[in-house]
C-alpha cells in the first residue's frame, strides 16, 4: 500500500520543510486537495502552488481536484507536474474529454466520489482510470471523522474492479486496518500525519499487514 499525506493540514507557512518532513518519514505520494469554493465550501490550492511544490519534492504529486469543470482545467494541473490527477464524478461534464487528455499526456487518472453518492454511478467509467478515490467524509476540510457508512462503500468498489483504491478522509492507525482489509491501495491522510509529533511514526502506522 501507499502513503499519501494531504497537505491541506500542513503549516503552509514552512511549505517546504512541511513536504521535506514526510518524504523523510517515509511517505511514497504527496495528495494535493485542489479546492475551488463552488464544489466544495473551501478554497485552497491551484496549479500555481502546485508549480512551486514541484520544485520541492520528487514524490508523485497526487492531485484531487474538488473544482466544478474540471475538464476546463485538467491541463493546468499536468503543466504544473502532477503525476496523478483525479476528479469527482460529481462534477464531470464531458468525462471522455477529462480520460482522453490524461491518457494522452500518459497521467494516471483517477475519479472520486462522494459519501452519498453510490457506486454505480462510476461502474461504467471503470474501465478509462487508473485509480478510484473515494471519499470517507465530506469534502472541505480536513481532520473530520471518517463516516462509518463509507466503509461498506470500499467493499463494494473492491468487489467491481482489481484497479488500484485510493481512500480519504479521516484515515488513523486505528481505522486504516479495517481499510486494507478491505482492499485500499492508497491511503490518504491528513490531520493525523502532520498534526503528529512524531510523522514517521504515523506513517509506519498506516502500514497494516494482515
Ligand atoms: C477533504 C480532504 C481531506 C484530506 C485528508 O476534502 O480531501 O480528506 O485529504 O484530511 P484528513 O486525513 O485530516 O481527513
Ligand atoms: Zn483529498
Amino acid at each position: 500500500m501507499k502513503i499519501a499525506p494531504s497537505i491541506i493540514a500542513c503549516d503552509f507557512s514552512k511549505l517546504e520543510y512541511e513536504i521535506k518532513s514526510v518524504e523523510d518519514a517515509g511517505a511514497d505520494l504527496i495528495h494535493l486537495d485542489v479546492m475551488d469554493g463552488h464544489f466544495v465550501p473551501n478554497i485552497t490550492i491551484g496549479p500555481v502552488v502546485i508549480e512551486g511544490i514541484r520544485k520541492l519534492t520528487k514524490l508523485p504529486l497526487d492531485a484531487h481536484l474538488m473544482i466544478s469543470e474540471p475538464e476546463r482545467y485538467v491541463s493546468y494541473f499536468v503543466n504544473a507536474g502532477c503525476d496523478m490527477i483525479s476528479a469527482h464524478v460529481e462534477t464531470l461534464k464531458e468525462p471522455f474529454k477529462f480520460f482522453d487528455y490524461l491518457s494522452e499526456k500518459k497521467i494516471r487518472t483517477g475519479i472520486a466520489l462522494n459519501p452519498e453518492t453510490p457506486v454505480h454511478s462510476i461502474d461504467k467509467f471503470l474501465k478509462y482510470v487508473d485509480y478510484i478515490l473515494i471519499m470517507l467524509v465530506h469534502p472541505g476540510f480536513y481532520g473530520q471523522k471518517m463516516i462509518k457508512g463509507t466503509i461498506g462503500k470500499l467493499k463494494s468498489v473492491r468487489e467491481i474492479t482489481d484497479k488500484e483504491i485510493e481512500v480519504d478522509g479521516g484515515i488513523n492507525g486505528e481505522n486504516v486496518k479495517e481499510l486494507i482489509k478491505l482492499g485500499a491501495d492508497i491511503i490518504v491522510s491528513g490531520a493525523y500525519i502532520f498534526k503528529s509529533n512524531d510523522r514517521k511514526k504515523a506513517i509506519e502506522s498506516l502500514r497494516y499487514y494482515e
